[in-house]
């Protein structure tokens, strides 16, 4: 089989750089890396590009960014998210045979989650793959499910203060959550990439998993690996829904979104359920939620 080429669009994004750090690890693999950016964006590829990265500058619309690409990952954000369906268009006119949607967390397709508003351009997205599937018989797409990351889940943004070692989080104690570090999301990716997609299909899905915990077990593990306690309260998910709500009408989307994640990890709903792909992936095992922290902080 050829080497196939890459592009990522949203590469300067969290999960973006290093997503591609992971590429350039693997670029013997590839005929090609290349990041699609805005030209105002485009400053930040500097580093990558000395390194061999292909830094297309123009317009995630615009066919022609895409040409002489057989893959396109989008990490597109908040911000783009509802913009996904123009990429998919753009990119299958360009050539792209294989196309992958920003799912990067929880199955958005559990019925516990189908009205669950940070999941609803993800949702659409995914019809989208399917219509374009239908129209261009070569176009295939993969669903890369990986569960929330491992480093975000003590992060401000889900109530954890670790300076004032105090923690406010919506929702219910002890829900199941699945995590996987970002370290092991983006070498899963890659992998991904590289495995034969299954004959007779277009449409693929990719699920690994680090751990299954809860979100009390990992604020639990941090105490440990920071050697000290954490107080921890949780506050009824309805708070964070009515600010939700308040955004919605406010026309402020990125705000919606953003409150409307925020019981996610208390829910129960925080799952991506298997069978894994991990092993077939790459038979390295994932790190655990304690090897994650000890990687990344210093005491
Ligand atoms: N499982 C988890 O715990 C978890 C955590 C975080 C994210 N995620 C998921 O991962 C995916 C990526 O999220 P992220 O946090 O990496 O997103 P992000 O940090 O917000 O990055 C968004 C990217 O989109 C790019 N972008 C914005 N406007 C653009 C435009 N007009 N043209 C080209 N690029 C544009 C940005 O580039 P510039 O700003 O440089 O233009 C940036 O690189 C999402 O699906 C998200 O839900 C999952």
């Amino acid at each position: 089989m050829s080497k196939p080429s890459v592009i990522i669009i949203g590469a300067s994004g969290s999960v973006g750089r290093p997503l591609v750090d992971e590429f350039l690890s693997k670029a013997d693999h590839f005929s090609k890396i290349g990041v699609l950016s805005s030209p105002s964006s485009a400053h930040k590829f500097e580093n990558q590009k000395a390194r061999g990265v292909d830094v297309v500058v123009g317009s995630f619309a615009d066919p022609a960014c895409y040409r002489g690409y057989d893959i396109a990952i989008s990490l597109a954000g908040n911000t783009i998210m509802r913009l996904q369906p123009a990429m998919i268009d753009a990119a299958a006119a360009g050539g792209v045979t294989h196309f992958y949607p920003s799912e990067f967390g929880s199955d958005t397709a559990q019925d516990s989650l189908k009205n669950f508003r940070y999941f609803q351009d993800k949702r659409m997205t995914r019809y989208h793959c399917v219509a374009t599937a239908k129209l261009h018989p070569q176009f295939k797409y993969t669903y890369m499910l990986t569960a929330p990351f491992t480093e975000w889940t003590i992060m401000p943004f889900h109530g954890v203060d670790r300076t004032t070692k105090k923690v406010v989080a919506y929702g219910t104690k002890d829900m199941p959550m699945d995590v996987t570090s970002l370290k092991d999301t983006v070498r899963y990716t890659v992998a991904s990439t590289l495995l034969p997609f299954p004959e007779g299909q277009q449409k693929r899905e990719i699920r690994v998993v680090g751990e299954r915990t809860t979100f009390q077990r990992i604020v639990d593990t941090l105490a440990e690996v920071e050697g000290c306690q954490y107080e921890t309260v949780y506050v009824p998910v309805e708070g964070a829904l009515e600010k939700m709500d308040a955004a919605r009408k406010a026309e402020d989307e990125e705000a919606e979104l953003e409150w409307s994640a925020k019981g996610l990890l208390n829910s129960g709903d925080a799952i991506v359920d298997g069978p894994y792909d991990n092993e077939r992936l790459d038979p390295t095992p994932p790190e655990t939620v304690k090897q994650t922290f000890e990687r990344i902080i210093r005491v």
